[in-house]
């Protein structure tokens, strides 16, 4: 019967092994994922193929190498040119990260089809985080617009430049929740909350993903770090993670699930180990998680060189035992360790792991190479002239603006000092980053080139009618800095201070473009301070002692840290790292042709000793000051405990109440939620209308608020609007310690408003 079926798949294929995969086109369909038929289409044709594989082969597949020339982690000491292009004609590599360009791309890829015995083509991976050639601004800004068809278009068009460009497959979103500013990739991310951060996270897959994973303009997604690599101790990259079961469940895990619904075609495991056990090596994560109770029949990769990491986590003794226990655990494709290659032959030969559970690794990553049509034809992302007229295009330009404008946030307006008139006035424009092309390019641009950002100094000068002086004033950074190498900030020299304090006492308005440089977060960037970097708090508190009319653009990757900064400075604007566009976006807000609508995804702390601070907190058992002066309840002595700007909170240029707030009908345990918003200023505006709930008493505790709907309103000066939000059991119950969610009866209380400590409150019972 084996040899029956063998044959008759070797016919099916007609297996000339180098054409597999035009042979293969004619049977294929346009892969959709949401028709049976090509479901099982595809399914055949895996177990076809993985019937003729040899051992050799499969481990190949579960192979990925970075290119020729970036890296996006620390170099490999193996993978010299020559021993990949071998191991590429030996069939002994499934993926490669790194490579981009048409044409590069189907060189490798002719090799992959052409000159292996299978054809097999390769996936090829890259990290498209917040755009590729033309980007957008950084996740984390980009979540602050909380525009989830925004985000989506953001997404959409990263993907359409990159499948343009060769790729087929993005190392994001980032779906990691963080409470820790400190830590550098929390510019990757959507912030804090597990309910936003669900949104944002099913919006990216939809957009890199489309709905059909098989068109030339979209490409699969990949969910990470699974899990819990935002939860890095003292905020520090790569560190130690160990939290309870609550956190982990109803935190760490639910936007995972949302991206697996989603259909996400891959995951990522992560660096860290998780309550003693490696991510990477973690079956309880992956095998007994992702791939049992989600269903995931995607694939898995590993992070850069994580297979190998479990040595130095101290979990494994050899490299043999590495490999073996993260196939063991679920973790399907190797990045970079080098391991798969290099053991999982000797360890099925010896009977120390299962073909089958090759195979199984084997057919997921086939999947979603058929789904992406690449059986079909491999160079579907490889034209050259879609290349050329796709990259920089107009619709890509407009939807990274859009993003840019919508993710900016007004922190502060005393005075409505902000917008600015639009004549008449001498505006000074201090700081290395107004003039800066690159910074605002954000971190993860792998993509862009360096100098492609449209500057600050730019935007400005397309509103001609004030008159400009820019001087840069002391250096902030050095300007020699890479992807994988520390940048160098200025923390002592003030040279240049005095110049631009004698024109701030001439100036109308002074404009201090101040902050962080994009490389100041990111991979491997965590940072002790939050505050402005360098020199520049000095500079600041100077200048301002000139000129009083200051307005901070505040550059940052991460929450800052400036409580002087709310406390003496009139206008603050949180312009992040805007993308490619920056400048235009930023000049737009500042004279208000956009109005500001974007909202904090994340608390902005006091000082970093406050952190971790975050709105959805637990209770404890003192919570408040139980008597004046005395000290026994959960606070500091040397500061309040209220954080800076709390999560949802961001200002516009008018303003907006809430009234008429009601809580309908508990049927079957649904409620509807309805409130008005008016616009009580005098401008057109957004507002992001935020419903929060709290379970009053659980059987596991519950958090003080827990965002659970939210909805983007425009509204014209006066205009009042109803907003209505059904709450139902998804929103309304919990994870318990044995990871089982249930709905639990009793009081809750609802608060609806513009930021998570709005005071309209309601209230309503489950029976
Ligand atoms: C390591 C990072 O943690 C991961 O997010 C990224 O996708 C890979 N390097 C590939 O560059």
């Amino acid at each position: 019967m084996k040899i029956i079926s063998r044959f008759i798949i070797v016919v099916l294929l007609s297996i000339s092994a180098s054409s597999f995969a035009f042979k293969a086109k004619e049977n294929l369909h346009k892969a959709d994922s949401t028709d049976n038929k090509t479901v099982n289409i595809i399914e055949t044709k895996i177990d076809s193929l993985i019937g003729i594989m040899t051992l050799e082969e499969k481990i190949g597949q579960m192979n990925q190498y970075t290119g020729f020339w970036d890296v996006t982690g620390p170099a490999p000491k193996e993978g010299s040119a020559a021993t990949k292009y071998d191991d590429l004609r030996k069939g002994l590599i499934g993926s490669m990260l790194n490579v981009t360009g048409a044409e590069q791309v189907r060189a490798l890829q002719k090799i992959a089809v052409e000159e292996t015995r299978l054809g097999i083509p390769l996936i090829i991976g890259f990290d498209v985080i917040h755009g590729y050639k033309t980007v957008s601004p950084i996740p984390l800004a980009e979540s602050a617009s909380w525009d989830l068809e925004a985000i989506k278009k953001s997404a959409e068009v990263a993907a359409l430049e990159a499948a343009a460009s060769g790729i087929n497959w993005t190392f994001a979103p980032m779906v990691d929740i963080s409470r820790d500013p400190r830590w550098g990739r929390v510019m990757e991310g959507a912030g804090e909350d597990t309910y936003l951060g669900s949104k944002i996270g099913v919006a990216r897959v939809m957009g890199f993903q489309g709905d059909d994973l098989s068109s030339k303009r979209t490409i699969a997604a990949c969910a990470k770090h699974f899990a819990g690599y935002g939860f890095a101790e003292s905020g520090k990259d790569y560190n130690t993670v160990d939290v309870g079961t609550s956190t982990l469940f109803n935190i760490i895990l639910p936007p995972f699930k949302a991206a697996s619904d989603a259909g996400v075609a891959t995951f990522m495991n992560s660096f860290n180990e998780l309550n003693g056990i490696p991510a990477t090596g973690n079956s309880f994560l992956q095998r007994d998680i992702l791939k049992g109770k989600w269903n995931f029949d995607g694939f898995v990769v590993s992070d850069w060189g994580s297979i190998m990491e479990m040595l130095n986590h101290r979990y494994v003794a050899t490299g043999k035992d590495a490999a073996e226990l993260a196939l063991l655990a679920g973790s399907d494709m190797d990045m970079e360790s080098h391991l798969y290659i290099e053991h999982i032959a000797d360890l099925v030969e010896n009977n120390e792991v299962s073909i089958g559970l090759i195979d199984d690794a084997v057919k997921r990553i086939l999947r979603i190479k058929f789904q992406l049509g690449l059986f079909d034809d491999p160079y579907r992302y490889c034209d050259p002239n879609f290349e050329k007229e796709t990259i920089g295009s107009k619709p890509v330009q407009d939807a990274v603006l859009d993003m840019a404008k919508k993710s900016i946030v007004l922190l502060k307006n005393e005075g409505n000092i902000l917008p600015l008139e639009k004549s008449g006035l001498n505006v000074l424009v201090v700081g290395q980053l107004a003039r800066d092309k690159t910074s605002p390019l954000g971190n993860w641009r792998l993509g862009a080139d360096n100098g492609t950002a449209v500057s600050l100094l730019e935007g400005l000068q397309k509103y001609d009618g004030n008159n400009y002086t820019f001087i840069e004033g002391p250096k902030m950074f050095d300007e020699e800095f890479s992807f994988p190498k520390e940048i160098k900030i200025n923390n002592n020299d003030l040279t240049g201070l005095q110049e631009v304090i004698r024109a701030a006492r001439n100036a109308d308005v002074v404009l201090l473009a101040f902050g962080e440089h994009a490389f100041q977060s990111g991979e491997g960037r965590s940072q002790s301070h939050i505050s402005l970097p360098g020199v520049q708090q000095e500079a600041m508190e100077e200048i301002y002692k000139a000129n009083k009319n200051v307005v901070l653009l505040l550059h940052n990757g991460r929450p800052s840290a400036i409580d002087w900064a709310d406390k003496n400075i009139p206008g603050i604007l949180d312009v992040w790292q805007l993308g490619t566009q920056s400048g235009n976006a930023i000049a737009e807000v500042i004279y208000g042709d956009y109005n500001p609508s974007g909202k904090l995804p994340m608390t902005f702390p006091k000082s970093v000793g406050q952190i971790p601070v975050y709105y959805n907190h637990k209770s404890t058992g003192r919570p408040k000051l139980p008597a004046p002066d005395e000290v026994f309840w959960s606070h500091y002595t040397d500061i309040d405990n209220e954080p800076l700007y709390p999560f949802g909170y961001g200002l516009s240029y008018t303003t907006f109440s809430y009234s008429n707030l009601n809580v309908d009908k508990v049927e079957n345990n649904k409620v509807t939620v309805s409130f008005e918003i008016k616009n009580t200023g005098k401008r057109e505006g957004r507002e992001v209308a935020q419903l929060y709930i709290q379970d009053v008493v659980g059987s596991v505790t519950r958090p003080v608020r827990e965002l659970k709907g939210f909805e983007l309103v425009n509204l014209k000066s006066n205009e009042t609007k109803k907003v209505t939000i059904q709450l139902t059991e998804n929103e309304l119950g919990f994870y318990n310690n044995d990871g089982k969610f249930i709905v639990e009866p009793g009081d809750f209380k609802v608060f609806v408003g513009g930021s998570s400590k709005t005071q309209l409150e309601g209230a309503f019972k489950l029976d």
